[in-house]
């Protein structure tokens, strides 16, 4: 798949080597020098990365990441196309900077505000619950992490689904963009708990079920 990664930092980093090694076809948009970055990142990755302006990475992917802060998000929402538009994975956490709470009005959430704005497109709420560390590693003893995800539209729910699995995580749909901001205060609790545990990045969330005999 043509997966579209915007922003080169921790999270698009994360989750570019995972879709690479997956076997995708993974480009990164930037707002920095493209051969600069492309070499930096190849080296980084050990293998040969592309880069392109943001239009140009838009305009390639079938799905496209939002690997960035929220207010650069929001500038760079009129550049996305009204029709024909990338599925858009949005994986923003909208924290204050002191942490004390979400910069979104309550009960809204970036994702609901994406789609409003976007209405065509396909906005999915995903990979914002865990830490860049976890996404670039997602190996723990005692089993796979969830990931939860939501979004309105079925087939990009499964497509989106099928990305988490291959970076390594447990996929479970938690309904439409409506939970989206559950996601985002659970994101901004989750990050709360590993500080004051002082957990770094090596926590990750875990669903457990069983069946009702057992
Ligand atoms: N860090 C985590 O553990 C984590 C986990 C889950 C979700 N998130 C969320 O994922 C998003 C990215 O987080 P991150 O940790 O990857 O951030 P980061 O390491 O700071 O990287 C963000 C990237 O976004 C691009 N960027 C920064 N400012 C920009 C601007 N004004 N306009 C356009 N692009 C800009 C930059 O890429 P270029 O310089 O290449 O353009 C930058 O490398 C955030 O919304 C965050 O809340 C973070």
């Amino acid at each position: 798949m043509k997966l579209g990664i915007l922003g080169t930092g921790r999270v698009g980093q994360a989750l570019g080597q995972r879709w690479l090694a997956a076997g995708h076809e993974v480009t990164f948009g930037t707002r920095q020098d493209l051969s600069h970055k492309e070499e930096q990142l190849s080296e980084l990755f050990g293998q040969s990365v592309k880069t392109l302006s943001h239009d140009h990475c838009i305009a390639h992917a079938e799905a496209l990441v939002l690997a960035m802060p929220w207010q650069a998000a929001q500038e760079l929402t009129p550049k996305l196309p009204q029709e024909n538009c990338p599925i858009l994975i949005d994986c923003l956490n909208p924290l204050s900077p002191d942490l004390s709470g979400l910069v979104v009005p309550a009960g809204s959430s970036t994702a609901e505000i994406l789609q409003d704005r976007l209405p065509h497109a396909s906005v999915v709420k995903a990979f914002n619950c865990a830490s860049s560390g976890t996404l670039a590693d997602p190996s723990y003893p005692e089993a796979k992490p969830t990931m939860l995800f939501c979004g309105n539209h079925e087939d990009a729910n499964t497509t989106v689904q099928s990305l988490i699995e291959e970076v390594g995580f447990e996929a479970v749909d938690v309904g439409d963009l409506s939970m989206a901001s559950h996601l985002e205060s659970l994101a901004l609790l989750t990050i709360k708990m590993a500080i004051k545990h002082r957990w770094g990045a090596n926590c990750a969330l875990k669903i457990l079920t069983r069946t009702s005999e057992s």
